[in-house]
Order: structure tokens, then sequence, then C-alpha cells
């Protein structure tokens, strides 16, 4: 096991650096300062005397360009700042919201998207984004559910990467390229009762298994850096979790980039209870393996204290800083710290534009369709345009979109009156917001259902109660919108419901209500016209759910990749007939009162044509452990328009020294087929598919029987089976 100071790569000019620099200097690196927040002068005298190293929020580029300056030519050493900020799905142009850019299953499309958010981001002076979001969560009720791209570790894997990629290019020193951040390091989306900032309580085989693969698969991506989280992990809070930060990311991972805290997570260790005062939280961070510290002073104003009383700290700190200075020298910031005023920009260019349109149609879901009413077709309906969210060019951008340009972004009102023209769009709100319970506007909103042909219903969640710490005990339709529903429903005009929300909602009741679903997430600054693009066929919905949705808060945590337990639910819901008698029912892992399936399934969504799977082959289908196993199957488009499947293999593992999952995600593929067309889509199970976290927390492929599944959702039943021996 190597030890973090030997897994960063040495770097002369680092270490010479290094070299002459004081403790406080030192200190100063490890310290991130919020800019807007304290006295700007002493945040300027800090910055002059070496004792800040990193900004996050500083904007815009001359903010940045400025404060660089100081700090490149009135410190003693001129170390240049690097700067933080949270481009998460877009930064000008902002994209689908990552659960939706999850729903594309399509990681080039997530690849290019991140590298237009980089584009856009670095031309204003972002060097580094606090992006990904990799928490793995099964609980809808959190808001942060919308920050991450699927409940699936494998399918999490590809979005990281992906997002890495995109953001840090093969060499993140180019222009237009920023260091990324694979966050929240470990454990937060499973916060307990889905209240934000939660304890969590996760056995070391699950972490590793559902929560830290996709952080692995960052690290083996080359992320630059990691954030830790709020949460409480077992008693040890993860900004202090050494298991964590130092023996598995640094140690056994090799991670050679830094750590940073999340805001203020250093100090809340106070608040968590775990330590008595600043002081003793600067050397508990330091000794896990905190990097550099977020919002908070502690390391600030307390490491060169605790070295005059134990100077064995230093050669944490070192390590600390080596790190620090090593990606700032792989950032360039070193020959070019400031970044220029540009006189032509990226920012909404028209390829990012065209971009986030695409990845509506990739990441809205379609759900229901029934008597094929959608597509609508371009010319003769009159459309009702219904909803809180058809026209709301804010709330259409969802969570951290601060950057996004709301007055460029373009709402499924103005698109549809832009292609129907204003005489065939009759537009009524309905409700002033989604969590209104005023009802004045339901008559105009039936008035206007009965004179059009169909009606397009918009409802869900503000960006308000959506992303961080915006949780929510039921995950019901907010305020009157079910209501409206069912007076629009009396009209007999068939409804097409478009739901956008920023986390799986308890939809069902409305689905009864609608002819047709479009489960569209929080779309971005394209939802108008990807949305239109849709609704009148000019392209077809392809997303793909990249989380369960619940039948009812009751199920959560639900998932598709549950274990067998020794008692499963009956396929058939039995319920509890009235006047049963007290003869026993059930003595089943299920429900008394609602079926254990969820409303829709992991990896489900319909198209405007229908697909068929067959000749499904497995080669070979005896082999030794760690032989590749090469699945094939056939897919046809069998109706009658172009459309994109995504096609889903599934693995199970029927016995093992640890119980398996009854199925796991092993591969996607998405392809785009024509009417008739046929297509054989080839996949490759090697050892690290296979593997799992034994007893020994080691990953461990075993010999045993295989089965896998093949198909467009996590239900599919296209199966065969091999062994390994
Ligand atoms: C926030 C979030 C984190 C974000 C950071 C900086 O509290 O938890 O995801 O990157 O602070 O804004």
């Amino acid at each position: 096991m190597n030890s973090p100071l030997r897994a960063v790569p040495s770097n002369p000019f680092v270490e010479e650096l290094l070299s002459r620099m004081t403790l406080a200097e030192k200190a100063g690196q490890m310290s991130q300062h919020a800019y807007g927040i304290g006295e700007l002068d002493e945040v300027h005298q800090r910055v002059r005397e070496g004792r800040i190293g990193s900004f996050l929020n500083a904007s815009p580029l001359g903010v940045r360009n400025e404060l660089q300056k100081m700090a490149v030519t009135e410190t003693r050493l001129g170390i240049p700042l690097i700067f933080g900020r949270d481009v998460i799905h877009g930064y000008r142009t902002i994209f689908p919201i990552p659960l939706g850019l999850g729903a594309t299953f399509d990681p080039e499309l997530v690849e290019r998207v991140c590298e237009a958010a980089a584009a856009e981001a670095a031309e204003d002076g972002t060097d580094w984004t606090f992006a990904p979001m990799i928490d793995v969560t099964r609980d809808p009720r959190w808001g942060r559910i919308a920050e991450s791209p699927s409940e699936d570790p494998y399918l999490m894997a590809q979005m990281g990467r992906a997002m890495v990629r995109g953001f840090q290019g093969d060499d993140p020193s180019r222009p237009g390229r920023v260091a990324a951040c694979a966050k929240h390091f470990a454990g937060y989306g499973a916060t307990e009762s889905g209240k934000d900032y939660n304890s969590t309580w996760i056995p070391e085989g699950q972490l590793r298994e559902l929560h830290l693969a996709a952080f692995r698969a960052c690290v083996e991506a080359g992320v630059l850096t990691i954030m830790s989280g709020f949460n409480d992990l077992n008693g040890i809070p993860v900004t202090a979790n050494e298991l964590l930060l130092r023996r598995i990311l640094k140690e056994e991972w090799g991670f050679s980039g830094m750590v940073v805290s999340d805001w203020a997570s250093s100090s809340e260790l106070i608040v968590h209870g775990l330590c008595h005062d600043e002081r003793e939280v600067a050397r508990v961070t330091l000794t896990a393996g905190l990097d550099l510290e977020m919002a908070t002073r502690n390391y600030a104003d307390n490491l060169e204290s605790l070295v005059e009383e134990d100077d064995s700290l230093l050669g944490l700190i070192d390590e600390a800083v080596r790190r620090i200075l090593g990606i700032k020298h792989r950032l360039g910031l070193f020959d070019e710290p400031y970044v220029a005023e540009t006189t032509t920009s990226v920012a909404l260019c028209g390829a990012h534009l065209a971009l986030a349109r695409k990845a509506v149609h990739e990441s809205v879901v379609l759900l229901k369709n029934a008597g094929g009413l959608l597509p609508l077709g371009g010319d003769e309906k009159k459309v009702a345009l219904i909803g809180p969210l058809s026209d709301d060019r804010e709330n259409q951008l969802g969570c951290w979109s601060f950057d996004g340009t709301v007055e460029c972004t373009v709402t499924l009102r103005a698109a549809l009156e832009a292609r129907l023209g204003e005489g065939r769009v009759v537009y009524a709100p309905g409700v002033v917001d989604c969590r209104s319970h005023d009802t004045s506007g339901f008559d105009a909103a039936a008035e206007a259902a009965n004179s059009a042909d169909v009606a397009v219903v918009v409802l869900g969640e503000d960006a308000a109660i959506s992303g961080e710490s915006k949780c929510r005990a039921f995950l019901d339709l907010p305020g009157s919108q079910v209501a409206l529903l069912e007076r629009l429903a009396k009209t007999g005009t068939p409804i097409v419901l478009v739901v956008m929300a920023g986390r799986p909602l308890a939809i069902g009741s409305a689905c009864e209500l609608t002819q047709a679903v479009l489960y569209a997430w929080h779309p971005g600054t394209q939802a108008g016209p990807g949305l239109a693009d849709l609704l009148l066929g000019d392209a077809a919905p392809s997303g793909r759910l990249p989380t369960t949705l619940p039948r009812t808060v009751g199920q959560i945590p639900i998932y598709y990749a549950t274990k067998n337990t020794g008692r499963p639910a009956p396929t058939e819901f039995q319920g509890i007939p009235e006047g049963t008698p007290l003869d026993p029912v059930g003595f089943a892992s299920s429900y008394l009162d609602v079926e254990v399936s969820p409303l829709f399934p992991f990896g489900f969504g319909l198209s405007y044509t229908s697909f068929g799977y067959d000749d499904l082959r497995v080669s070979p289908e005896r082999a030794a452990v760690g032989t590749p196993i090469e699945v094939s199957v056939r897919v046809t488009n069998t109706g009658q328009r172009p459309a994109e499947e995504v096609v889903q293999l599934y693995a199970r593992d029927l016995v093992a020294s640890v119980t398996r999952p009854v199925r796991e995600l092993k591969g996607i593929s998405r392809v785009h087929l024509a009417p008739g067309e046929s297509r054989e889509v080839r996949f490759t199970l090697t050892e690290r598919e296979l593997e799992f976290v034994g007893r020994d927390m080691k990953y461990v492929a075993e010999p045993g029987k295989f089965q896998v599944f093949v198909g467009g959702s996590s239900t599919a039943s296209l199966s065969s089976e091999f062994e390994l021996s």
C-alpha cells in the first residue's frame, strides 16, 4: 500500500517552490475564501500576505484578474490563486439538470455538454468547477437527487467519467478547460430520512460497491480534485474521515490530486460534536487527509501553532501543499495566471444552444402515449397550453443555474407560438405557480382546454424546491396542480402532461387523468424548442429513467437492483381484501396496501416507435473467471418512425459469497434505427463488470452461474446464462 506522500508524483518545480515557503504561506495555500464574505479590504490584505490560496465565486472576470494580480505581483512568492465555481449543468447556456443528463444514457453527449460548460465558464474566469456530483441516492425526498445522474453505480460511473473528460479534456491547462471536482465524497446520498446534511449509516461493503464506484471511476479517469461532504458517516463525518480521505482515496486508489472540503464542513465538525474547537478541527482534518479548506479559516489560523506543538504535522502540511501546487501547475496557472478579456464569446453560441436542444430530446422520458396521441403533428391541431411551468423562464432552468442567462431562455409557450402561430395556441397558466393553492385560474384553463383539440399541461416543481437543502416529505405534485388536472380532465379534451421536476414525483393519479406523459426534469435554456420538437414530432423522445419512479413515498427507498431476500414478493399484488379473516396473508417481502413494484422502473422510456429484441447470444457459455464474455443481441425498429433505443444489458450473479442483486446494469448502447432496420449490438463482460466487494472488502469475481438480461429497461425479459469456473 503506497503512502500518500508517494501517491503524488514528484514535480521539481513544486518541490523547489515548496522548499522556499514559510509555514504561514503553506497554511495560506490550504485556505479557500468565499468571495463576498467579510470585509473586502481585509480579504485583499490576506491575499497580499499569501494567507489565501484560492477563491470560490470571485466573479466576474475583472474581479478575478484583480485578485490574481495581487497574488502574483504583491506576495513574496507570487503563487497564483485558483478560482472555483459551481458549474453544475451549464454556465450561461443551461443544460438539463444532472438527473436529466443521466436520463440520456448517453455519455458522449454528456461529455460534450460539460465541454461546452467548461468553455463558457473558463472564458469568464473559472479555473475549477465543483462538479460532477456523483452521490448515488435512492431517496427522491432528498432535494439533491436533482444533481445526481443516477441511482445506479454503473450509469453513475459512466456519467462521472464523461463529465470529468468534458470538463478537463486531455490537458486541463488548455483554454476552455477547467479542473473537475468529484463530489461529495462520500455516501451523502444515503442521508437518513431524505433530509439534507443528515447522518449516514453505510456498511463498508455497500459504501464501496454503491457509493464509491463512480468516485473510483473518476479517479481512474484523472479527476483533479475531490470534495468531501457534510455527512456524518458511521459516526465519523466524511471531512474528518481518514478511512475515506487517506486510506481509500489516497493510498488504495493512489489519488494524486487535492481534496477540498465542502462549504464550512470542517468547522461543522464542532457542531457534529467531533471536535471541541477550531484548533482541533485543523489537526483532525489535516490528519484525515483534507488538503484545502473551503470558506473557513481553521488551517489559516491554527496550523502554525499546531506545528509548534507537534512538528510531525509538517510532513502532512507539505503533502497537502504539494497537491495544491501540483494542481495549479497542471492547470498552467504559474505560466498563465490571468484570463484575457475576450471580444468574442462562446457563451450561448449556436452550437451550445443546439446541443442544449438535443440534450432535451435525449433526456425527456416518454412514460405514456395512449392511442398514439403523440406526436401531435405540426399543422391542424389547436393547442391549449396550460400550467405554471409552461411559460416560466427561470424555473425551467432548475437548481444550480445562477449563471444562466434567463433572458435567453425559451419557454414552451414561446416555442409553440413561434411554431404554430399565436392563433393556434391558447395559453392559460391555471395556477400562478407550482405551490399555489389559489384555484381562481381554473375556469380560464378549463375554457382554454374546451376550445382546443388537445391540452398540453406543464406541471411539476419550481426550482425553489429542488436541489440543496430542498427536501420534501411528500412526493406529490405541489399546490393545487392535481386539482387543476382533475378539472381539465372533465373537459374531455385529451391531455398531454409534461412534468418538470428535480426529482421523481408520485404522479400515479396524474397519469390516470392524462393520455400522454413526458417527464422532462428541469430541461434548461432550450426547454421550449426541445419540447416543441418532441410534441410536434420533429424529434422522438429517447430518455430513459435514471432513477425509479415510485408509486408512493412510502416505498422509499425503492430501486431496481434489490436483493432477492429469503421471501421475495409474489409477482401478483395480493393486498388484503376487505373482510379478510385473521388468517395469515403475505409472509413475503411486500406491503398489504400497495404493490412493491414502482410506478415506472429504472431504465424505462417509450418512443414514437417500437423495438424488438431477439437472437441473444452469449459466448463462451462456460469459461474461467477472467475470460471476457461476449453478449450480442439483435434490435429491430418494428414501428413506423425513426428513433433511438437505449439497449441495456443487466447481469445477475446467481450464487455468491455475498448475496447479489437480482440484476445490475452492466452495459448501455444507444442506437438509432430507421423503421424496419435491425442492428446487432454487442457488449463485453470483463472481470471488472462481474466483480463485487467480497467479505474481505476486496473486489472479487467468483465462479458460478450468471444470468444476462437485454432490453429497453431494467425489466427486460430476454435472457440467457453463462457459467464461470
Ligand atoms: C455547497 C454544496 C457544494 C458546492 C459548495 C460551493 O454547499 O454542498 O456542492 O459545491 O457549497 O458552492
